[in-house]
């Protein structure tokens, strides 16, 4: 099949690719489970699927699924930075079009989502909601085309929802974000490790005794700060939700205003959702040498327009590296221009995390394919029993058994008048 509808770097990192693709696969059961189920139903047959993902080994074996199961499928990239070009070029190889090259400027990663609503899908796949923003504000056209859609993470289902709020919202999406088998493996453990590890493929610093500032004490914090922890890090996190800056400080963790951080703080982490975090009064407060690194979703987490005016010069260190010199002679370290850092200089999540993320995935696009056009408009949970299956597909794969409750559990459970 020769293909026309795609923009990558290189199609001769096509081997490179597929021997990486086929590694990530070896650690990742659960979708391979799905693939083969897929290869023999065909749920998806002839469906049109746009996915704007981060391209990546495990994309790759969540498209090569979708393939299997019968979906004329194209992706673009999430992120400017996060596209892995060999693994871009594997999958044209295998006959599926990618529009995504690491490092394209804004123009072209709106280029690349415009080539991905071209495809005209009926059902879509979102990393950060930006294919379905840009299709509701500017092809909405195309609206009457589409079944639904899924989002994978934090920040997209926060859009998402504000536009269902607005009532803007014009086709029903899965939140896959919050199936317990996603944020609770994927933001915890999945961004915890993969931002400890771009933060040192960046700069080799040792952790051992570092001051780190985690801002955000959600579900990619709690993994950020359990691993920096680990590695012998005094962790401060700063957070506004009461709660849980007190989760924080139970975790055995110190909270503080980041204002107050800004002063002790050698490397800040964000890991928020939220824009501006890190502003120019903490700038103006950081010690000589402070690393800055994001890793949530948008380069917006740091006031990087504020340190480029308050500068008064900046070079490129090394790789993912810019150091930043204030007219006191300071000098900041902003790694990965600000973007998720775990992707712009690692390779984002271990595949075995992105299994149980991308299953979910899967099985949610096969649930919408089946109901066709049953749904409302609106953002929706992740079926229960998707969300359990894929946990126990998991445990299987993982040669874990556990118990089940007895009939006479199951009834005690259910009633209310056994007491005391
Ligand atoms: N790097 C990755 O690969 C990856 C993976 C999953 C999610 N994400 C992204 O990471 C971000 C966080 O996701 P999450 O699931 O942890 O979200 P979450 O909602 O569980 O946690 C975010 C936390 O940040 C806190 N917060 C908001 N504004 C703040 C501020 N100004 N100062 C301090 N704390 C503040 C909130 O109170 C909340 O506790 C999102 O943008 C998400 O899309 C990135």
């Amino acid at each position: 099949m020769t293909l026309h509808n795609y923009d990558i770097k290189d199609p001769s990192l096509a081997e490179a690719g597929r021997q990486r693709i086929d590694w990530a696969g070896r650690q990742m059961p659960v979708v391979g489970l799905i693939a083969r189920r897929f290869g023999d139903e065909k749920p998806l047959r002839g469906v049109r699927i746009s996915a704007c993902l981060h391209i990546t080994t495990e994309t790759a074996n969540l498209a090569l699924a979708l393939q299997k199961g019968g979906a004329d499928l194209l992706c673009c990239a999430s992120n400017p930075l996060s596209t892995q070009d060999d693994v871009a070029a594997a999958l044209v190889d295998y006959g599926i079009p990618v529009n995504a090259i690491k490092g394209e400027d804004e123009e072209t990663y709106y280029k690349h989502i415009n080539t991905a609503l071209e495809h005209r899908p009926q059902l879509t796949v979102d990393d950060g909601a930006d294919l379905v923003t840009t299709m509701h504000s500017r092809r909405s056209d195309l609206i009457g085309n589409v079944i639904g859609g899924t989002e994978e993470t934090t920040t997209g289902v926060v859009r998402l929802r504000s536009m269902a709020r607005a009532g803007k919202l014009r086709y029903p999406i899965i939140a896959v974000n919050d199936a317990q088998t996603k944020y609770l493996f994927d933001n915890r453990y999945g961004t915890g490790q993969s931002t400890i590890d771009g933060i040192t493929r960046a700069t080799n610093i040792l952790w051992a005794g570092k001051r780190v500032v985690v801002c955000g004490y959600g579900w990619c914090g709690h993994g950020v700060a359990l691993r920096a922890r680990g590695l012998g890090a005094h962790v401060i996190v700063a957070e506004v939700l009461p709660v849980r800056a007190l989760e924080a400080v139970m975790d055995g963790f110190q909270a503080m205003p980041l204002l107050e951080a800004a002063r002790v703080g050698e490397v800040f982490i964000t890991t928020t959702g939220d824009k501006n975090v890190i502003d120019r009064a903490h700038f103006e407060a950081m010690k000589d040498g402070a690393i800055l690194a994001n890793s949530g979703h948008f380069n917006v987490e740091i006031n990087i327009p504020a340190l480029e005016s308050m500068s008064r010069g900046k070079r490129r260190f090394r790789d993912y590296v810019d150091e930043y010199e204030l007219p006191d002679g300071r000098h900041l370290y902003l790694l990965g221009e600000g973007r998720l850092i775990n992707l712009a200089a690692a390779e984002g999540h271990p595949a075995s995390v992105m299994d149980m993320s991308f299953a979910d995935q899967a099985l949610c696009l096969e649930y919408l394919a089946r109901r066709e056009k049953a749904l409302k408009p609106d953002v929706y949970a992740v079926p229960e029993e998707i969300d359990q299956q894929v946990a126990r597909l998991k445990l299987e794969a993982m040669s874990i058994e556990i118990d089940t409750l007895t009939p006479e559990q199951e009834a005690y459970l259910n009633t209310w008048e056994e007491g005391t």
